[in-house]
């Protein structure tokens, strides 16, 4: 089991009281559909996604982003159980939606990005720390249904 410290999940709560997840999981899932364009291959039935401006306008892009981080915050409030928290969406993302698990660091880094942008000064060495730990262990649970 991770341990975390209480410095740690001070710094991972005070990440997720700052920001909206309504503003940073659109955000989060353009990004990782505009960088890594491979990744649009996966959301075929979001209609078109065939530029910058027609990913930002997608508003089933910016619905699944705030779906995506919602289920993030279900990590946030189970750092002691992240495994079992994220088994079932592992299993879905496994044997049902067929997404190469390496996609999950990119979406990580990504939510990473723009919070940092966010949180500005907030987002101090310590507090980058602990959250890229907690998005290490999410993509670890997540990637764990894979076989
Ligand atoms: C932090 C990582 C991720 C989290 C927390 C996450 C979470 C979720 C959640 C909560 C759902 C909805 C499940 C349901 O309807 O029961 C979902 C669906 C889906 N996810 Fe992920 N996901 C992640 C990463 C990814 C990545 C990297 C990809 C592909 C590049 C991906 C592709 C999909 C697709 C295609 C669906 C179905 C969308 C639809 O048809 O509505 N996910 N994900």
């Amino acid at each position: 089991m991770v341990e975390w410290t209480e410095a740690e999940r001070r710094a991972i709560e005070s990440v997720w009281e700052k920001i909206d997840v309504n503003v940073i999981g659109p955000q989060a899932l353009e990004s990782v559909l505009i960088v890594y364009p491979w990744t649009q291959r996966y959301f075929g039935v979001f209609g078109n996604l065939s530029s910058v401006s027609a990913i930002t306008g997608n508003p089933k892009v910016a619905a699944h982003g705030k779906t995506v981080l919602k289920a993030l915050g279900s990590g946030v409030k189970n750092l002691d159980d992240i495994k079992s928290t994220y088994a079932k969406l592992s299993e879905l993302h496994s044997e049902k939606l067929n997404v190469d698990p390496d996609n999950f660091r990119l979406l990580a880094d990504c939510i990473t990005i723009v919070i940092s942008t966010k949180l500005a000064a907030a987002f101090s060495p310590d507090v980058q720390a602990a959250w890229q730990k907690f998005l290490d262990v999410v993509v670890s649970a997540l990637s764990r249904e894979y076989h």
